[in-house]
């Protein structure tokens, strides 16, 4: 199978015997280019073992909420729904059902689903009678009701030898559904993007160099999510210590503004968006010394040339319907240099972030933006975490794309 699904997978397994196709869903999943985090219920042990599912998605797979040892170690529910960018429960059974719409939270599976700000997909396998029950088909619709994406079950031969409604929908038809559900709809599917993250170092002498406070974190956060969306993503980025946490993006390191303009011109022409979230250099020193600079009692001068604008280079033989998105951080008169710049570099969109606001900027984890597109008013968005801000500006990309 293709790796079309670079997603981060929560994959709740609960305690019914359709529990050994967990095995099977895990298996396409991680084929298909998925990050798979098993979290297993008490029962759900009974029916498949952790091993198979720990060996499959490789990573353990975690059932406890609090570790049984004594040590007060526990397992941070909250940042495991916040990791995951979909829930799949497969299979959930009656009794996962009726806990969903009462929102009890006696394990680990129900405490991630509790905390889920991710779609969740809920695949429900049962017997017969059990999935006939009122209680059963209220709670059901309660839970699709809820936003739930509910998908089978279908009917057929029961592990009971009955035959009628609540098989379990067969794995691929759950990797499908999720396939077409998540990135169906995405105009980013399928796309080239080229990302750019970090700062850029200018060489003053073989150990010296001017650089700039950025982490890289906002233009990670960008790679990361076109690429959940389906995109193949080319991030060029300066020096950093940011780890790629998903497939489906191809990473190209950097030092120097002149290594970031050669690299983003080789790739940008194969491109349908180009986002530059780096912060290049605006000038390097002019002649950077061969040797160490020793140290004088006179003062130093280090004169500094212009580096090249690759976004304005970009931006000024970008072709027919490739997209260029700017970053820029102001201090003063934000709006208007920002609207300035949008013209002068033939952006398609410019992300305005100011210093001036408190959560903003550098090495945060925040950010706050404002968006400007041509001939549109700008659009200013409350402080929010660089992954929801690199999510509002691709909803904004697709719209242009
Ligand atoms: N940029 C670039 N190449 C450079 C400098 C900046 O591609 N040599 C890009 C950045 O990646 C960012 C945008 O240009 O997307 C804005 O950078 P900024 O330094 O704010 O803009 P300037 O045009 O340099 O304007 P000013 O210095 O007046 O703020």
């Amino acid at each position: 199978m293709e790796r079309f699904l670079n997603r981060k997978v929560l994959l709740g397994v609960t305690g019914g015997i359709a529990a050994y196709k967990a095995a099977h869903v895990t298996r396409l999943l991680v084929k298909a280019g998925c990050e798979v985090q098993v979290v297993m219920t008490p029962s759900a042990h009974d029916f498949v073992t952790p091993l198979t599912l720990a060996t499959l998605s490789k990573r353990p797979v975690l059932t406890e909420l609090f570790a049984r040892d004594g040590s007060g170690a526990w397992t941070d529910h909250v940042h495991l729904a916040r990791w995951a960018d979909v829930l799949v429960i497969a299979p959930a059974t009656a009794n996962t059902l009726a806990k969903m719409v009462h929102g009890i939270c006696d394990n680990l599976l129900q405490a991630c689903i509790l905390s889920a700000a991710c779609p969740v997909l809920v695949a429900p396998a049962m017997d017969l009678e059990m999935w006939k029950d009122p209680a059963t088909q209220a709670n059901l619709g309660q839970v699709k009701e809820r936003g739930y994406w509910v998908v089978g079950p279908e009917s057929g031969e029961l592990a009971s030898g009955l035959v009628g409604e609540g098989r379990m929908s067969e794995p691929e038809r759950i990797v499908q559904e999720l396939a077409a559900r998540l990135q169906g709809a995405s105009r980013l599917n399928g796309r080239t993007v080229l990302v750019t993250a970090g700062p850029t170092q200018e060489a003053i002498d073989p150990v010296r160099y001017i650089g700039n406070r950025s982490s890289g974190k906002m233009g990670f956060a960008l790679a990361e999510e076109a690429a959940a969306r389906g995109a193949r993503v080319q991030l060029v980025t300066g020096p950093v210590a940011l780890q790629l946490d998903r497939p489906g993006i191809t990473r190209t390191d950097v030092g120097s503004a002149a290594e970031m303009a050669e690299a983003c011109k080789r790739l940008a022409g194969a491109c349908d968006a180009v986002i530059m979230s780096a912060a290049v250099a605006d000038y390097r020193p002019a002649e950077p010394a061969g040797n160490k600079l020793k140290k004088k009692d006179a003062a130093l001068e280090v004169r500094l040339e212009p580096t090249e604008d690759i976004l304005a280079s970009l931006g000024a033989n970008k072709r027919a319907g490739q997209r260029i998105v700017g970053f820029a951080l102001e201090t003063d008169n934000e709006l208007a240099h920002a609207q300035d710049k949008l013209v002068r570099k033939h952006l398609d969109l410019l992300v305005l972030n100011s210093l001036r606001d408190a959560g903003a900027g550098f090495a945060t984890d925040t950010n706050k933006i404002t968006l400007l597109a041509p001939g549109k008013d700008p659009h200013a968005l409350p402080l929010m975490s660089k992954r929801e801000a690199a999510r509002a500006i691709l909803d904004r990309l697709e719209e242009i794309l």
